[in-house]
Parts: C-alpha cells; sequence; structure tokens
C-alpha cells in the first residue's frame, strides 16, 4: 500500500488516501483531528481572520494546484506553458488564489489596523531604502508562506497519525504525556521543550516519511558542490 495524498477539508477532518497494489484502487481513510484542519490554522497566522470568508474557496483552489504540483514532479517534459487541460486548470487555481489574495490585502490595507498576523509584519517592513514590499513582493511572500506551510505540515500530521494506528503503545505514551503536561489546555510555544515525547515521534516520522523529500534547484552558473 502506498500514501498518495492527504488534505484537510477545511472542516477539522485529515482524509488521507492510500493506493492499494492487490487488489488495485484507492482507500480513503478520513480522519477526525481536533481543532482546526492545517490550512485553516496556516491562513489565521498569515492572514488573521481577514481569510475566513475565503477559506473554503482557498482549500478547493490549494487542492487542484497541488494536484498537479504532484504531477510535475513526474511530468518535467511536459512545459507548463502548453495549454493541457491540467496546465489550464493548475493556471485556474493560481489566478482564483491570487484573486482571494487580492481581496485579503485591499481589504487589510482599507483598515490599516495591526492584525499580529505576518501579513501586517510584511506590510509594515521597510527596506535598507525605507520603501516597503511591492504588490508583487508581498503577493509572492504570502503565497510561498501559504503553499509551504500547509501541506507540509498537513503531510507530516497524516504519516504520523497513521504511524501511530500502527503502534497502539506509542501513541498511547504520547497521549499520557500530552495530557500528563497540558491537562486539557492548548499547548503554548513553551510546552514545546516539555512535550518529549511529541518531539521524538514527529521527528521519527519525519525521519521515515518527509513530507518534502524533494527540492529542485536550478544553477544560475557552473559552481561545485561535493567534489563534483
Ligand atoms: C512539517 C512541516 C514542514 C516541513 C517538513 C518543511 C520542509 C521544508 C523544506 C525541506 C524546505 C526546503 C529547504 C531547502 O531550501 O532546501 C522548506 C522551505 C521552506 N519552508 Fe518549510 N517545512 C515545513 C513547514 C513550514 C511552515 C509551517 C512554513 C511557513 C508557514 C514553511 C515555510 C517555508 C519557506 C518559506 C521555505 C523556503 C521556500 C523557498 O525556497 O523560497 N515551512 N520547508
Amino acid at each position: 500500500m502506498d500514501f498518495v495524498d492527504a488534505r484537510d477539508d477545511g472542516g477539522g477532518r485529515l482524509v488521507v488516501r492510500h493506493r492499494l497494489h492487490s487488489p488495485p484502487g484507492v482507500i480513503i481513510v478520513s480522519t477526525a483531528v481536533p481543532g482546526p484542519g492545517t490550512l485553516e490554522i496556516v491562513a489565521r497566522v498569515l492572514f488573521g481572520d481577514d481569510m475566513a470568508a475565503d477559506a473554503e474557496e482557498a482549500c478547493e483552489a490549494f487542492g487542484v494546484f497541488f494536484e498537479q504540483f504532484d504531477d510535475r514532479f513526474g511530468l518535467y517534459l511536459i512545459p507548463e506553458w502548453l495549454p493541457t487541460r491540467e496546465n489550464l486548470r493548475y493556471r485556474k487555481a493560481i489566478r482564483r488564489l491570487d484573486k482571494i489574495l487580492e481581496r485579503v490585502f485591499s481589504q487589510r490595507r482599507a483598515r490599516g489596523a495591526d492584525s499580529g498576523d505576518i501579513l501586517s509584519s510584511l506590510l509594515r517592513a521597510r527596506g535598507e531604502n525605507g520603501v516597503g514590499m511591492s504588490e508583487t513582493q508581498l503577493r509572492d511572500e504570502m503565497m510561498t508562506l501559504f503553499f509551504t506551510g500547509h501541506e507540509t505540515t498537513a503531510l507530516a500530521l497524516a504519516w504520523t497519525w497513521y504511524l501511530l494506528a500502527q503502534h497502539p503503545e506509542a501513541e498511547a505514551k504520547l497521549f499520557e504525556e500530552v495530557d500528563r503536561i497540558l491537562a486539557g489546555r492548548a499547548p503554548t510555544v513553551q510546552d514545546i521543550p516539555l512535550l518529549r515525547y511529541v518531539d521524538g515521534v514527529m521527528k521519527e516520522s519525519l525521519r521515515l516519511y518527509p513530507p518534502a523529500y524533494g527540492v529542485v534547484r536550478e544553477a544560475l552558473e557552473d559552481c561545485e558542490i561535493g567534489g563534483y
């Protein structure tokens, strides 16, 4: 059985798909994850409450985007500019995400208040020349964070639940530590060093199933890496 993908459905449920070799097919495991899904969490960290109205549309567009993005890992021979059905769906998904970001940026600019999120920090940021970010820079930074912060975390959690389901003794230890240290409250940054077993479980899960297992780079000029 191979892992295919994992998405949160925006309603706090993690949907994990596995491919079966024998008999061939796909099985879907839907896990109720307490609290919000990873898209909602990352959206709140980046945009505060301003993304709430668009969360469903963003989730849908990201679904299409990730599907096409994953395929590109295996299909590098098909250039992005070719108007294939997949390329058109991919571009449409990016346009939908761009529209959502534009809406959020203009809302925030009109309100002008500092919401204590990443968008506020970037809007406040000034370069050495005292100039703020251009619209394109802001869009690129926020889109990168939205993209990198969502799927990676969803995948890491999906694999962790998958592994814990196979190792009930580790699962029991993990919940024992969480109950002992947090006693029912939500964790804070200060709790992280205390949750040592959780830390070990996450690291082992990341070691076995790294969500970002490959990163593509294009060299701009000749260079030597490790003697090659
Ligand atoms: C389990 C969770 C995560 C994993 C496994 C992960 C993994 C990675 C990896 C392997 C890279 C590439 C490093 C390289 O350049 O060689 C990367 C880059 C990056 N990650 Fe993460 N990440 C995670 C969560 C996040 C989150 C939550 C955010 C932000 C909200 C984030 C933001 C970024 C950014 C901005 C980059 C740089 C992208 C660039 O090259 O421009 N990541 N991450």
